[in-house]
């Protein structure tokens, strides 16, 4: 496995093996790499005949108030997972190397996706959380230049921000999102469940509870999105340690907010919430049965 550093030079890894014919799948991290991003990295594996993994925190999509200097930064640990996944090549650049300026907040192009995609949800809480995706992603795409990329939806909001992206932008390549990987007790894998305190671990699996409440009254017929978020509400506030950000229940391809549920509807349900100080966020996707 080779690990570069470089723009120059993993664009000249990435070209050369284009230029063969060969297609390159491409995972790109902020590492602290964990059961959901080796299940992405595996399904780069199946189809394509290269693998690239960036790892990289990017700090243009933190606020000032987020926790990019605690962000978990495992590089040896990753390696030494990326390496047993047979990946080929790790991009894991500095930030002066993506970000050439003093301070990477003074960057000057940035790639916005407008519109209900990413104006509600965390949009709402994180008004700068989605440009700095899809600026980095961009940018890790012409890199790259990956035949597929892959990410989770977990992050269902970020992948149809990409997804748009790369229609609008033309850009040459399938995205490819993947199901959520799950602890035994529901609780979805994220990098920042490191930040949980045990009590706060223990009680973080309200949140996929919240999610099981709310299907279950979807599927006994209850069409009003409002019952369903408050009781969804309800529940996670009931413990000491948690304080709801949103329940929602939208389109999953437009995001567009859903008052009263429809036969035949594809959804999304999604909940954030903070567990003490660590924000957890999750969703199901459902189609609303016939009745
Ligand atoms: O999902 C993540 O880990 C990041 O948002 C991504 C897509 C690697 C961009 O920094």
């Amino acid at each position: 496995m080779e690990v570069q550093q470089t723009i120059n030079a993993t664009r000249s890894w990435s070209q050369y093996r284009r230029y063969q014919g060969k297609s390159v799948g491409f995972v790109p991290t902020m590492g602290a790499l964990h059961q959901g991003h080796l299940s992405l990295v595996r399904q780069a594996r199946k189809d394509n005949d290269f693998v690239v993994v960036s790892v990289f925190v990017n700090p243009i999509q933190f606020a000032p108030n987020e926790d990019f200097d605690n962000y978990p930064r495992k590089i040896r640990l990753d390696l030494d997972l990326l390496e047993k996944e047979c990946v080929d090549l790790v991009f894991a650049p500095s930030s002066e190397e993506m970000y050439p300026k003093e301070d990477s907040r003074m960057n000057q192009t940035w790639l916005d996706v407008v519109g209900p995609i990413t104006e509600g949800l965390c949009g709402i809480s994180r008004p700068t959380f989605f440009r700095g995706v899809t600026t980095v992603v961009a940018k890790l795409f012409n890199i790259v230049q990956p035949k597929r990329a892959y990410f989770g939806w977990k992050d269902a909001q970020q992948l149809a921000a990409i997804r748009q992206m790369v229609n609008d932008l033309n850009f040459d390549l399938e995205v490819i999102g993947l199901p959520i990987v799950r602890e035994d007790d529901g609780l979805a894998m994220s990098s920042r469940n490191a930040y949980l305190t045990k009590d706060e671990r223990q009680e973080a699996k309200i949140v996929y509870q919240s999610l099981e409440l709310a299907k279950s009254r979807i599927l006994r017929g209850e069409t009003s999105v409002k019952k369903i978020t408050t009781e969804m509400k309800l529940l996670v506030e009931d413990s000491a340690l948690s304080r709801i950000d949103y329940t929602t229940i939208v389109s999953s391809q437009t995001f567009r907010p859903i008052l009263e549920l429809e036969n035949g509807q594809d959804i999304l349900i999604a909940i954030a919430t903070y567990v003490g100080s660590t924000r957890l966020i999750d969703n199901f996707r459902l189609k609303v049965p016939q009745f």
